[in-house]
């Protein structure tokens, strides 16, 4: 198959396009590497097409479209310190960027899968999280649900052209996403820990640590994402793809010092300080994972502890 990968430099995209090409495929990435990096892509480099450019641009998305049969669109501006940093360029990335992605798929009449995201969610309490849920979202004045917005207008977006002109389009709503090659320069936590603890520094945990996540090993998520492209019953439907087993951050914190065998120690930082006032996060954030089970047999293999295992493999070797 010829297959299109939008934001395919980057962490999860860079995963996806090796199992990719592992399978046989022919591969073309669309990047513009604000946030990925080429390096991600060095054990492929050889065997797939690269273009350089912004998925804004209608021109080359619709001759790459024309030439492919299955996109993932991955590419997005994401991780809480580019929203607030930059939030223009987000919020049009995300929105009108993929606006043209999935018209263009449309149009073409091509199978796509969309990356979408558990902040979809915002901080509805109800947990786990269901992909019926409602969403529960802070004032637009605090920006960072301007990501979960332009997120759910995609959602909806993709939901309309399955209805009205038979897009065969899935939607994946990933959830923490972890692994080697995730940045730590975008405010994701676990690669910011093991950063640290590698530099025997402070671990920062912002609040009183007691805010619990579940993370998925992107290996598991890129499993996920193949399948859902490959399985008929998931068109027009959305779909959690998440981990198991729920960890406060304070105790993520704790298995990284212990992994790494480091001298640091756990901070604890306010959110004011660490970002603007009014600044809202969630207590828990928790995926029911039944619907992909049942629709498609789809579940995680990794645990918390291969998990952390292999990001600090990652950065050591790095
Ligand atoms: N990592 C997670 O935990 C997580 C969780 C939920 C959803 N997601 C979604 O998964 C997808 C991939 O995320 P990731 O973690 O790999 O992040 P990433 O930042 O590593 O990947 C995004 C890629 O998109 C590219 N990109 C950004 N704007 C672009 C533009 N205008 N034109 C072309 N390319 C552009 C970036 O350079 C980068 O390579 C995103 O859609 C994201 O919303 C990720």
């Amino acid at each position: 198959m010829r297959v299109l990968v939008t934001g395919g430099a980057g962490f999860i995209g860079s995963h996806l396009v090796e199992a990719l090409v592992a399978r046989g495929d022919t591969v073309t990435v669309i990047d513009n590497v604000s946030t990925g990096n080429l390096e991600n892509l060095a054990s492929v480099k050889e065997k797939i097409q690269i273009v350089n450019g912004d998925i804004r641009d209608n021109v080359l998305i619709e001759s790459l479209t024309e030439k492919t049969d299955l996109i993932f669109h991955l590419a997005a501006a994401l991780g809480v310190n580019t929203i607030l940093e930059s939030t223009l360029e987000s919020i049009s990335t995300n929105i009108v960027g993929s606006e043209i992605i999935l018209t263009s798929a449309a149009k073409n009449k091509k199978r796509i899968v969309i990356a979408s995201t558990s902040e979809i969610y915002g901080k509805n309490p109800k947990q786990p999280l269901s992909e019926s849920d409602d969403r529960v979202i802070g004032a637009p004045q605090k920006i960072r649900w301007s990501y979960s917005d332009a997120k759910a207008i995609e959602e909806a977006i993709a939901t309309t052209l399955f209805l009205r002109q038979a897009l065969p389009v899935t939607t994946a709503r990933l959830f923490n996403t972890v692994g080697p090659r995730q940045s730590a320069n975008y405010g994701m936590v676990l690669p910011k820990l093991v950063l640290s603890a590698l530099k025997n520094e402070p671990l920062i945990v912002f609040g009183d640590g007691k805010q619990t996540r579940v993370f998925c090993h992107v290996n598991d998520a890129v499993r996920g994402l193949l399948a859902l492209a490959d399985s008929q019953k998931s068109i027009g439907d959305v779909f959690n793809i998440g981990g198991v087993g729920e960890i406060s951050i304070k105790d993520l914190a704790t298995k990284v010092i212990e992994a790494t065998g480091s001298k640091s120690e756990i901070k604890l930082l306010d959110y004011q300080k660490a970002y603007p006032a009014g600044f809202e996060d969630m207590a828990r954030r928790v995926p029911d994972i039944s619907k992909i089970k049942s629709v498609i047999g789809w579940q995680p293999e990794h645990d918390i502890d291969s998990i952390i295992a292999d990001v600090i493999t990652y950065f050591k070797t790095k």
